[in-house]
Formats: C-alpha cells, sequence, structure tokens
C-alpha cells in the first residue's frame, strides 16, 4: 500500500515536470502563438481606447463620473508598461495593422512606448492628488497625442 502512494506520487512528479518542462500538453505551432499574441495585443489596444474615451467624457465633457477616473488612469497606466514586449519577432504578419518599422527600428519604438508610459503616469499623479479638470486636460492631450504619434510611425492606418 505504502509502495503504490509511493509510486503514485512519483508519476504525478513526473507529470508535472514534464509539463513544466514543456514535454506534455497542447503544442502550438509557431503561427498560434503569432496570432494569440496578435489577438491579445489588439485587445489590449482597444481596451486602451475604451479608457481614454471613458476618460475624454469626464475630464473634457464632464461626465459625472469623477470617482471612476482613477480606474481608468490606472489601467493605461498598467498596459503602456511595456508595449514593445506585445510585439515579438515574427508577430508581423497575419490580421495585424503593426508595421515592418516596429522591427526595424525598434529602439524609436521603445521611445515612443515610454514617452506614452510617462504621459499616463504624469496623468494618474495628477488624477490621484485631485486635480481639477482644467489641470487634467494638457496631461490627457500629452497621453492622446503619444498614441497618436507611435501610431502614425508603427501601424497601418488605410
Ligand atoms: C509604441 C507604439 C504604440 C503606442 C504608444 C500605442 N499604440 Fe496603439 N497600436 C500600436 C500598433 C503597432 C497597433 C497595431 C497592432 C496590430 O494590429 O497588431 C496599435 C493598435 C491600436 C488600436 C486598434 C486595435 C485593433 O482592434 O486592431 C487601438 C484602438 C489603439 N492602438 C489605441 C491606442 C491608445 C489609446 C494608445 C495610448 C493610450 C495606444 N494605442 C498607444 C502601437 C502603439
Amino acid at each position: 500500500m505504502h509502495r503504490m502512494l509511493m509510486n503514485a506520487r512519483n508519476v504525478l512528479v513526473g507529470s508535472a515536470m514534464a509539463l513544466a518542462l514543456g514535454l506534455s500538453g497542447p503544442v502550438y505551432s509557431f503561427d498560434d502563438g503569432a496570432e494569440v499574441t496578435i489577438d491579445y495585443r489588439q485587445g489590449l489596444m482597444r481596451a486602451l481606447g475604451g479608457n481614454m474615451s471613458s476618460t475624454a467624457a469626464i475630464v473634457v465633457d464632464g461626465a459625472d463620473f469623477r470617482d471612476n477616473l482613477l480606474v481608468h488612469t490606472r489601467y493605461i497606466v498598467d498596459a503602456t508598461r511595456d508595449i514593445p514586449a506585445l510585439f515579438p519577432e515574427g508577430s508581423d504578419f497575419g490580421e495585424t495593422d503593426a508595421l515592418m518599422s516596429i522591427w526595424e527600428d525598434p529602439e524609436r519604438f521603445e521611445e515612443l512606448s515610454r514617452e506614452n508610459h510617462e504621459a499616463a503616469v504624469a496623468l494618474h499623479e495628477a488624477v490621484e492628488q485631485g486635480d481639477d479638470a482644467a489641470a487634467l486636460m494638457p496631461r490627457f492631450r500629452n497621453v492622446g497625442e503619444s498614441c497618436r504619434a507611435c501610431h502614425e510611425d508603427f501601424r497601418r492606418t488605410d
């Protein structure tokens, strides 16, 4: 009995290790990997768009949801922390508007991503300290402009 338990335990440990080493479980082809990466990053970008729209409705148009601002600006801060990681080499084909220039000029792509993130942090901090809409407006514009700056150079817009 004791022996059988030991064996069962060894089998479990063995298969956990095989999983950890990627020796079993689903096998993804390279193409599938690129496809889910593209789906993921486009979803994240759309969520950024939604949070920017909601922020604009509050900050620019005066929608009565000031208490929700932190939720939106925190998402923008978190989701822009490492945009280049969403664009690994090989994710440049299929249903994507990503331009080859991302992989040809990664330094510029990273720089624009960093500027976008810094603008988001500045906006979020102003929201945290309770700034009014007039003070938030220029910071919000900086975020929007730095989103657009990257799209102009690195996203297909036809
Ligand atoms: C460093 C570059 C970069 C920054 C910064 C950036 N984006 Fe993007 N964005 C892209 C690229 C590249 C694509 C195309 C992705 C694809 O199709 O695979 C994209 C796609 C999008 C899309 C379309 C998603 C879809 O459904 O296809 C939206 C919406 C979007 N971005 C919103 C934003 C917003 C809002 C911000 C700022 C808060 C932002 N992006 C910041 C590079 C960037």
